[in-house]
């Protein structure tokens, strides 16, 4: 039978690690929940979105049974990684920045964090820079302007110019960063555009090394050719994710698509 992992977002940017884990274990069910009536995350204070979150996928958990969960957002997995892996009887695999994969290729110099205002601002974040980029500076930059910015490209709106000036600011003001690490799963979705903007930068995200594993977790049958079906919900119940549905079928059918009713649970 087919192994399911369930990957969780607040909105579009999970896609950018669905995509990866697709490509890498075609034969998964891959099911994308977004919180879209709790969007955006990145500006919310700790305390509200670690309650909101704990309900979103324990309530999508009973429903959609899945066998892993994937928490696709920094913002969700710098504060609730511990209270989702004492709540939940599956797997866990969180998406933090990738400061030591850029860390590790920057030989120290200056290195850039780009993520919402939350996620450069925990106490997580300071950790990981400790630990592993002590030999780098790091400069940092909150946006939820940009979360914002790539949910509008999704929808296939222009949004080059936008982006190019706002990020263009802080990048002109830092000294030369050889790397910038996209600490935000939305911003991966621009790699093109910034790419092409600015070709010396390095831009690290944790993508690959989370289908990676996902791959060591739910290791797939040698018999199990058949691509996974694709499943969508969402818990704004009224709005219908076309961006997400649109990515989706881009890739295979969607099996199933409907709102998801979020439940409170009490814990302490
Ligand atoms: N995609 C999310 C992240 O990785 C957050 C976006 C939001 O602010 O909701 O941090």
């Amino acid at each position: 039978m087919k192994h399911t992992v369930l990957i969780f977002d607040s909105g579009v940017g999970g896609l950018s690690i669905l995509q990866e884990v697709r490509q890498l274990l075609p034969n998964l069910k891959l099911s994308y929940l977004m919180d879209n009536a709790a969007f955006p995350y990145g500006i919310q204070p700790d305390d509200i979105l670690l309650r909101r979150i704990v309900n979103v996928c324990r309530s999508a958990v009973e429903v959609l049974q899945p066998d892993l969960l994937i928490i696709a957002c920094n913002t969700a997995s710098t504060i609730a990684l511990p209270a989702l892996r004492e709540q939940l009887a599956i797997p866990v695999v969180g998406v933090v920045p990738a400061i030591k994969l850029a860390a590790n290729s920057a030989h120290g110099g200056h290195i850039g964090l780009l993520a919402t205002p939350a996620t450069i601002n925990r106490t997580y974040t300071d950790d990981l820079i400790t630990q592993f980029a002590s030999g780098c500076t790091v400069h940092r930059f909150g946006s939820s302007e940009l979360v914002l910015l790539a949910e509008e490209f999704m929808l296939g709106h222009d949004v080059d110019r936008a982006v190019i000036d706002h990020i263009g600011k802080w990048i002109d003001s830092t000294p030369t960063m050889t790397h910038i690490v996209l600490g935000c799963t939305h911003f991966p979705l621009l790699t093109p555009l910034l790419q092409t903007q600015w070709p010396k930068i390095q831009w690290t995200d944790s993508g690959t090394a989370i289908a990676r594993r996902v791959k060591q977790l739910l290791p797939v049958t040698a018999d199990d050719t058949q691509s996974g079906d694709l499943q969508l919900s969402w818990t704004a119940a009224n709005q219908m994710p076309s961006a997400a549905e649109n990515f989706l079928s881009q890739m295979g059918s969607i099996a199933h698509a409907a709102p998801l009713l979020v439940k409170e649970f009490s814990y302490t």
